[in-house]
């Protein structure tokens, strides 16, 4: 099977209510870890690549990996632009092999928003391949993007029909709460999502497929082991695993992880370099570090996404 696009994936999720769980992917080991749990638990999956990441790995080398891990395991994947900060590099990614893009003007201007999705839309379209669009502004970090608590903003729900309408997008982001990064809310200040607010927008898109972006639990068994060996995350603090979950069942079909990518990672080297001061070869650590990836994907599959034997 070659690289899906995101189309049946979300028709099966949003009527199975279930969600795929999109990875950001920057490496061999990432990309290894992830299609393995896929693999084991035969779920669908979604590989991003962002900006940053095509700057790191570089898009032909990211491209050769994803499409090896879909000869190697046969699964339903699809390799979407996570971020795409304009139509510049949504058309190198659309000419390039990807097989979905997103297309982030969530910091424009409504208008200049709506011109250029809609301009990206159609190029992609004409190449079978499908767009992700974002209304509202997330906190925290993206790329080299910074966004402040206050400058963030929910999504307002009276948009979202003129902006589907108008630009042809097939899934839309939006933000309820969630948040880029391992820090999403202040010490001491309960987790909430806006339910109500997703709800409006399913209301208004029935049947639509929406995103939800930040959505890493940041699981506290690897904050603990990065800071058991040196670390400082000690106010790092997630999306409860049971809010996603309730997301997944409703209109949410895509939920987009890095963080808990990056703690598992980092978390496993810390623990293998530090119980073994004496160890140079980089597949001594990076080994369990793809087994802890592994393991995580998993437990996401299982207990947050439910797409586990929808492949
Ligand atoms: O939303 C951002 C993702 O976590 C990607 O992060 O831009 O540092 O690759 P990055
Ligand atoms: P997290 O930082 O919560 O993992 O969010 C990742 C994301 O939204 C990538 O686009
Ligand atoms: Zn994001």
């Amino acid at each position: 099977m070659p690289l899906v696009t995101t189309k049946e994936m979300f028709a099966g999720a949003y009527g199975g209510g279930y969600a795929i769980g999109a990875f950001n992917v920057n490496n061999m080991e990432i990309i290894q870890g992830i299609v393995q749990a896929g693999q084991k638990l035969n779920a669908p999956l979604i590989l991003q690549v962002s900006k940053g990441a095509r700057a790191y790995a570089n898009h032909t080398y990211l491209v050769k990996l994803v499409e090896a891990a879909v000869l190697e395991t046969g699964l339903p994947i699809a390799l979407h632009l996570d971020h795409g900060p304009d139509f510049a590099t949504c058309k190198s990614c659309i000419d390039g092999g990807f097989t979905s893009v997103m297309i982030d003007g969530s910091h424009l201007p409504y208008e200049e928003n709506v011109a250029e999705t809609k301009r990206v839309v159609e190029y992609a379209h004409a190449h079978g391949v499908t767009v992700e669009g974002e209304l509202g502004q997330l906190a925290g970090v993206e790329d080299d993007v910074q966004v402040s608590a206050e400058d963030a903003s929910y999504t307002k729900p009276e948009q979202v029909e003129d902006f589907v309408g108008r630009t042809g997008v097939d899934s839309l982001a939006i933000a309820i709460g969630t948040s880029h990064g391992a820090f999403k809310f202040k010490p001491g200040q309960k987790p909430r999502l806006r339910f109500d607010i997703l709800e409006e927008v399913a209301r208004r898109l029935p049947g639509f497929p929406i995103v939800l972006h930040g959505a890493s639990s940041v699981v506290p068994e690897f904050v603990a082991i990065i800071n058991q060996y040196g670390g400082a995350m000690d106010d790092a603090v997630g999306i409860p695993e049971d809010m996603l979950r309730d997301a997944a069942r409703r209109a949410v079909c895509k939920i987009n992880i890095d963080s808990d990518l990056r703690l598992a990672m980092t978390a496993a080297i810390r623990k293998y370099l530090a119980e073994n001061p004496g160890h140079f070869d980089p597949r001594q650590y990076l080994a369990p570090a793809r087994a802890a990836i592994q393991g995580m994907v998993e437990h996401k599959i299982e207990a947050v996404l439910g797409c586990g034997g929808k492949a």
